[in-house]
């Protein structure tokens, strides 16, 4: 019999844009304010792609950076995911453009879209490719430039968003580490919760739809929150279960970064002290796919989590989607 396969995560790296807008620079824009953004969210601050930043070249800083942590080239990796909701072109997929910035071999390379689920649905498809056998060296990269959706006229929505990109490295490995249980889900009638109705097929753009402001993002936020607290406990609470562990095993939780009042009552909920849930949503705002890896990341170049530790990741987004994994932090 053959020994079980497992996904460690090898490597790790994070960019975001240059330019850094705070709630001050907003509340100057629109009838906003400082204690109004912390107050009901819990952010600060976030980055904002500038047009030399697209989706792929935010992606392809954090993939280079991951890799280098792995101490790995390009050509060792085989299967490339990006995780976008904002792609650099309708097609092809974004992972083309950033395969060909890394300079990789000719391996898989494709786009996957779970809005800010994006990370965790690629960790479980990434991890099911590498425990196959399919993959050997995977690159996960989840990146969003959410920003560009934005109409910052709205003030519902515009406070929210920022941009940037987070990866792993994904390599086989005969010791359990890497992903130990995870599970995805969606729930397609919350489709237009949150969404971007134009650009695609069902309304392409016309002048007229663009005067209404329809390319820009819109939701339902209190509808939104609801079913984020509720996805992610039974999806983490699930997780948990799987991989035969208990809440008191877990050494941080890092859960999707939308708003710190959603995180606080998911941790109420599943009965963790903040201490155990990582937030750095006060500096990035909801990057949407990237929240959870650049969390991650910055996780662990604070060093809270070591080698060996459990790492519970959870997250919740527009499909509505969500999505948990159990992590086994480190490689042997
Ligand atoms: O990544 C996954 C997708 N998104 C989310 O997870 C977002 C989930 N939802 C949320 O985070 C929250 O619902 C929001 C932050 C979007 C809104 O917070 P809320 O506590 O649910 O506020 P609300 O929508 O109930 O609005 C309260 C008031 C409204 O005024 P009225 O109607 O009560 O007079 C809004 O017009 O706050 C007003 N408001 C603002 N005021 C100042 C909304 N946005 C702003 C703003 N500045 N930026």
């Amino acid at each position: 019999m053959s020994s079980p396969r497992y996904a460690a995560l090898v490597g790790w790296g994070m960019a975001v844009p240059q330019r850094l807008v705070t709630n001050e620079e907003l509340a100057q824009r629109i009838d906003t304010s400082d204690a109004w953004i912390r107050s009901r969210t819990g952010i600060a601050q976030r980055y904002v792609a500038g047009p030399d930043e697209p989706t792929s070249v935010l992606a392809a800083a954090a993939g280079r950076a991951a890799l280098t942590r792995a101490g790995l080239g390009p050509e060792a990796v085989d299967t490339l995911i990006v995780a976008t909701c904002t792609p650099d072109r309708p097609f092809p997929a974004t992972a083309c453009a950033v395969q060909r910035m890394l300079g990789m071999g000719r391996g898989a390379a494709f786009d996957l879209v779970a809005a800010c689920s994006g990370f965790v649905y690629g960790l479980s498809v990434g991890t099911s490719l590498v425990r196959s056998g399919m993959s050997r060296v995977l690159l996960l990269i989840a990146a969003d430039v959410f920003t560009h959706f934005i109409d910052w006229e709205d003030r519902n929505t515009c406070v929210l968003f920022g941009d940037g990109a987070g990866a792993v490295v994904l390599q086989v490995s005969a010791a359990p580490f890497g992903s130990l249980a995870s599970n995805i889900g969606a729930w397609g009638a919350g489709e237009t919760l949150m969404a971007v109705d134009v650009g695609g097929t069902l309304l392409p753009t016309t002048s007229e739809l663009l005067s209404e402001r329809r390319q820009y993002v819109y939701m339902n936020g209190r509808e939104i929150f609801r079913h984020a607290v509720r996805g992610m406990c039974e999806s983490a609470e699930q997780a948990v279960r799987e991989a035969g562990v208990s809440f008191d095993a877990i050494r941080l939780v890092v859960p999707h970064q939308a708003n710190v009042r959603i995180i606080e009552a998911v941790a109420k909920r599943l009965g963790l002290p903040m201490e155990r849930v990582f937030v750095n949503l006060d500096r990035y705002g909801n990057t949407s796919a990237a929240s959870v890896p650049l969390a991650l990341c910055e996780a662990a170049e604070q060093g809270l989590i070591a080698p060996g530790d459990l790492v519970l990741l959870t997250a919740f987004g527009g499909g509505l989607t969500w999505g948990s994994s159990v992590v086994r932090w480190g490689c042997e």
